[in-house]
């Protein structure tokens, strides 16, 4: 049979050479390599090395060598043909030609299916008989109803040894189905197969469409481990599938967006609390295949990993990894749970909205790099700000895609430049868990208020504004009627002053809102509001013009989002702070300028 060199090269990609090897010989992994005994000749010492990278076993011992295909053809005494065959079935991938052996596979992996089904149905059944009971009592401790439960299809897997295969024999299953489906486990020694899941609440883990194709279980009281997943299987490898994702995909193409967490019951706390686009890893690292997955599903997926040491380090691995996949338009971001808080436990104690917080302030990548490689420090020495230079020029040249690569560079470059002028200014201690929400969206109000009460402060400059005034987007809702009076107020008044134009906005109803605004100390105390030259004004105003554009791009982007859930980087708050901070170094005046009778515009 002929299969297409394309075909061919795209499953050597996909498919794994330790992932293949691994089931076989028992590998432990060595820097870039995996080392172990070597199948084709007897040894005592591991001389058989495995690599992911190149795509090859070698043998040093024996001098056997190939690929993932010729391991396979060798071991199992398969021909090449149903060795790619077997390959792309387990990599989800079709095979482009249509032959009597192709439908037999089609045919015998559509019964696995139906196994997976039939023991989803045991599973959930039991979790309703008497010997489910506990595992039900705790699901309901947890806050699950029923509507959840069977969104997600839980179940459980009672402690007995043939539970599954006495259940599903009177349906036709047999013994070798379960043992191929991953659901018993057939001892080396020779002894029976037994249940691979036993004493665990099961979760089952389904395709896109909802198929059910393995399944996640955790234990019931004390045990090891806390959860276990079934063993990769014609239907289900665990590196290219994402919990959740059937539930997720309708209300992720709806609203652009998904949330990544760590774990089952991350994803399942989400969806009760609304959140229904989220999704998990299954225990590992997010590779590469799940960053391609979920952008299928959104362009720039919410990482949302434990807040502890391990799920730091998990998103520091996923933000290293999505760099040589970067495209323009997709990305990944970061949020930042408080310590010793996962998505669950978040929602639980301190509520949705904290959660919904937490995931609007996401910071983008390049922020995410960032802070893993300053680790929230300053950077005070030329030696420190050099090394932290190279690092982060590493990352950046892992990017292939060139436009992307460009503007990590620049912004890499713009900060630390940043960061130099900053040094010794005072600028505020980071939290060690970074920049909060409420942060972010202060910032963003800020630049708001900033531009109304230069114009106000600054009548002369008016006609340098109006445009910019007119058209930026205000996310304040007070603040943006503000916005539009103001332009009409003096649009429609001749020689009006500061003062009199309060009054006016007074009038129309902004009273409450224009004491706010000026009641903020950022903006009292603020030098832009006396005597400033035209040219410090002009610059505080680019400033933070430049920064609310930014933000109605991203709110644009991600239109149908909440109100002020507009992401903030770390990075516009930084230069938000900075430019305030040094507007204050100078002594200001409290005389308003006169607006002199209206110019027509050039
Ligand atoms: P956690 O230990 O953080 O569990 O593991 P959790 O999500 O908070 O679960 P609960 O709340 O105690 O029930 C996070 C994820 O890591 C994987 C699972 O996918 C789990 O959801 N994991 C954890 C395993 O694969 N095996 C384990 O033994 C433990
Ligand atoms: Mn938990």
């Amino acid at each position: 049979m002929a299969f297409t060199p394309q075909f061919l090269d795209e499953l050597r990609a996909r498919v794994g050479v330790a992932d293949v090897v691994g089931r076989r010989v028992r590998l432990t992994r060595k820097g870039r390599e995996h080392l172990g005994l070597c199948p084709f000749h007897k040894e005592k010492t591991p001389s058989f090395t495995v690599n992911d990278e190149k795509g090859f076993y070698h043998c040093f011992g024996c001098g056997e060598h190939g690929s993932a295909i010729d391991f396979v053809m060798k071991t199992e005494g398969l021909s090449f043909p149903e060795t790619v065959e077997r390959l792309a079935a387990e990599a989800g991938m079709e095979v482009p030609v249509d032959t009597p052996e192709e439908r037999e596979r089609a045919r015998r992996q559509q019964t696995l299916y139906d196994v997976m089904e039939a023991a989803a149905a045991f599973y959930a059944r039991t979790l309703r008989m008497p010997e489910g009971k506990a595992a039900l009592d705790y699901l309901r401790g947890r806050g699950l109803d029923d509507q959840i439960i069977s969104r997600f299809g839980l179940g459980f897997a009672p402690d007995v040894r043939g539970a599954l295969k006495g259940a599903l024999a009177r349906a036709g299953t047999d013994e070798d189905q379960l043992v191929a489906a991953g659901l018993m486990k057939r001892p080396d020694d020779g002894r029976d197969p037994f249940d691979y899941f036993r004493r665990r609440i099961m979760f089952p883990i389904t395709d896109k469409r909802g198929r059910t194709i393995a399944f996640g279980g955790r234990i019931m009281g004390d045990g090891e481990p806390k959860y276990l997943n079934s063993p990769d299987t014609p239907l289900f490898n665990k590196g290219r599938v994402l919990y959740g994702v059937a539930q997720a995909a309708p209300s992720a193409y709806k609203s652009g967006e998904i949330v990544v967490a760590e774990g089952y019951m991350d994803v399942i706390a989400l969806n009760r609390a609304g959140f229904e686009a989220a999704v998990a890893p299954l225990g590992t690292a997010l590779t590469e295949d799940q960053i391609v997955l979920l952008w299928r599903l959104a362009p720039e997926p919410v990482v949302c990993f434990d807040g502890d040491a391990a799920g730091a380090r998990a998103a520091a691995r996923a933000a290293e990894r999505v760099l040589p996949l970067l495209k323009p338009g997709f990305s990944l971001r970061f949020a930042i749970l408080p310590e010793g808080e996962d998505p669950d436990s978040l929602i639980e104690g301190a509520g949705r909205d904290a959660l919904a917080r937490t995931l609007a302030a996401a910071m983008p990548l390049s922020d995410a790099l960032w802070r893993l490689e300053t680790g929230g420090r300053s950077i005070e020495t030329p030696e420190e700000r050099a090394a932290l230079d190279d690092r982060l020029k590493k990352h950046a040249l892992r990017i292939a895609d060139a436009t992307v690569r460009g503007h990590f560079l620049s912004a890499f470059k713009d900060r630390l430049w940043r960061e130099l002028r900053g040094a010794g200014r005072g600028q505020p201690a980071k939290t060690a868990t970074g920049v909060q929400a409420g942060a972010h969206v202060d910032s963003l109000l800020l630049a708001q208020r900033v531009l109304i009460a230069i114009v106000i402060n600054h009548l002369g400059l008016f006609d340098h504004f109006e445009e910019d005034l007119g058209s930026v987007a205000y996310s304040d809702g007070p603040l943006d009627a503000l916005r539009q009076d103001l332009i009409s107020v003096i649009n429609e008044g001749d020689g009006l002053d500061s003062h009199r134009v309060r009054e006016a906005l007074r009038e129309r109803g902004h009273a409450a809102t224009l004491r706010g605004l000026f009641g903020d100390p950022l903006i009292s105390r603020h030098r832009f509001i006396g005597a400033a030259a035209a040219d410090q004004v002009r610059a505080t105003w680019n400033e933070n013009y430049a920064l609310l554009c930014g933000t109605a791009v991203r709110a644009q982007i991600e239109a149908g989002k909440a109100v002020g859930a507009e992401g903030y980087s770390d990075e516009d708050w930084q230069r938000q702070r900075a430019l305030i901070e040094a507007s204050l170094d100078k002594p200001e005046s409290e005389e308003p300028e006169a607006l002199p009778p209206r110019r027509r515009k050039p």
